[in-house]
């Protein structure tokens, strides 16, 4: 539980976190703490840099309490990046010590550090992400969560705060689904959760199996699916917030719950963590939730189509020709560039079933992304300048990377094929021609396609981020329908 109060009284509390501006100890209202920064200060232990923070114990109200000061730095160097990285570790190094009432003390905030609805909702988002582990599965669970934090603060900023809480807990939910392994989240699992979290926070969804989706003509989603146990999961989620407007925000999450490279089949390490080839997925569902939640005046419609990629003795084939719902032939130089297969249909059934206006595509979809961002960012390219910049600002506000590719006019002759329309195997530079394949299939419209392949999941926590699902996207998402809305 969060909630925002005027006064501290240290009884109330066993954790403390302060915070303190770079060289200010003054203003805490209380005699210990000012006289441990002040000693901190002059030893030079910890002046109150942002991202600096340090422990002490301190004898408060009548106990002693576990406090951490969080440097907030200068007006100039504070930056609410690192700023939520600090205070989400903070919180971390509090759990261990197994605190359960902790309080924020922000009195030393000024709103010159930018402005205060940002501030408290980097709050609630950065707290509610640290509140996070994947250990469904071990039976010996170790952690342990605060039963409340109070953000003890003169202006009670709750509409922000809340904001940052819900954004914080579609992230979460969205990094569940990436963490929870292949033979659990089957495309049925996948759908299935969609549909729970439509009906807890208000859009509805419709789930298509394996018919619809052959009558649909989605032929180049069912090659990659044909060869799985599982049935194909079509999921479309549509969100009415604006019944007056004629635009819907369109967005498509590549959703392979497993991706063995099929027939081209990946090497044991590449495969082991293809649980989290729906990261995009997981992230327009994270987003959908987030957009819902937070009741944006705006249409949007999330489409993810499901499948895994497998062997079997019906596999689709290096060699193949294959057919799109977009009426494109396409080579197949290698079975495990199987996620721009899927997104071409679920691009092209979003564009002609759903009527959206602009469309954004997230996927986890190249290795060379790795290359091009490493796990610091997600490059994207697009068709349109306008929606681009909407985009790149988006993931300015959410505190996540992207950097814009080039679409050079040489890379054009990559994706075609003397014997198709085009290949699924196009070469260097593999990030950018993978989501020029997409491109293909956009009509009209503006389109954004991101890669998260090197971002979707990390190996260790840090920070807001927890290891394995980041829910890479969910924020960019739900703040670029946020700017889009009336
Ligand atoms: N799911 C992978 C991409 C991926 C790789 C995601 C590593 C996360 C981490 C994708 O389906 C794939 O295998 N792409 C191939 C394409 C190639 C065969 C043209 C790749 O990137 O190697
Ligand atoms: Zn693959
Ligand atoms: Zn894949």
């Amino acid at each position: 539980m969060i909630k925002i109060q005027n006064t501290q009284t240290y009884d109330l509390f066993d954790g403390l976190m302060i915070s303190v501006r770079e060289k200010e100890a003054q203003g805490f209202q209380n005699e210990k703490v000012e006289k441990s920064l002040k000693q901190l200060f002059e030893k030079e232990l910890f002046i109150g840099k942002i991202g600096e923070s340090y422990a002490v114990t301190l004898e408060l109200g009548d106990s002693l309490k576990d406090v951490i000061f969080l440097g907030l730095g200068t007006p100039e160097s504070f930056n609410v990046k690192t700023f939520k990285n600090t205070l989400a570790d903070s919180y971390r190094l509090l759990q261990k010590k197994k605190v359960s009432h902790v309080s924020l003390n922000v009195l030393a905030y000024t709103e010159a550090f930018c402005c205060e609805n940002r501030f408290f909702r980097s709050v609630g988002e950065a707290v509610t992400l640290a509140n996070y582990d994947f250990n469904d599965f071990k039976s010996d669970k170790k952690d342990h969560h605060f039963e409340s934090l109070t953000v003890i603060s003169s202006s009670a900023k709750e509409a922000a705060l809340e904001e940052g809480v819900a954004l914080g807990k579609a992230t979460l939910l969205a990094r569940q689904l990436t963490n929870l392994p292949a033979n659990i989240l089957t495309p049925s699992k996948l759908a299935d959760m969609a549909v729970d979290a439509g009906k807890e926070s208000g859009f509805e969804v419709e789930v298509k199996g394996r018919d619809q989706i052959e009558n649909l003509n989605m032929h180049a989603f069912m090659e990659v699916a044909k060869a799985s146990a599982q049935e194909p999961k079509l999921i479309v989620m549509r969100y009415n917030g604006n019944p007056h407007s004629d635009q819907r925000l369109g967005y498509v999450g590549k959703g392979l719950t497993y991706d063995s490279g099929g027939l081209s089949i990946k090497p044991t390490a590449g495969m082991v963590d293809m649980k989290t080839d729906m990261g995009g997925a997981s992230a327009v569902i994270g987003a959908m939730v987030a957009i819902s939640n937070l009741k944006l005046k705006i249409n949007v419609t999330a489409v993810v189509a499901a499948c895994e990629n497998m062997i079997s003795g019906v596999s689709y084939k290096p060699g193949d020709i294959i057919q799109s719902m977009g009426g494109k032939s396409i080579f197949i130089g290698n079975t495990d560039a199987e996620g721009r297969l899927t997104l071409v249909d679920a691009v092209t059934y979003i564009q002609e079933y759903e009527k959206v206006t602009s469309v954004v595509d997230i996927a986890t979809l190249t290795g060379a992304a790795i290359h091009c961002l490493g796990s610091a960012g997600s490059p994207m390219i697009s068709s349109d300048d306008t929606f681009a910049s909407a985009v790149v600002n988006a993931f300015e506000k959410a505190g996540e990377n992207t950097w814009r590719m080039p679409i050079f006019e040489e890379y054009k002759e990559l994706i075609k094929h003397e014997l198709a329309d085009l290949t699924n195997t196009a070469g260097s530079p593999g990030t950018i021609t993978a989501g020029m394949f997409i491109g293909e299939f956009v009509k009209d419209i503006p389109w954004v396609h991101i890669d998260i392949a090197g971002t979707a999941s990390a190996s260790k926590p840090k920070g807001i981020l927890s290891k394995g699902g980041t829910g890479v996207g969910v924020r960019p998402l739900y703040f670029l329908a946020k700017k889009m809305a009336d």
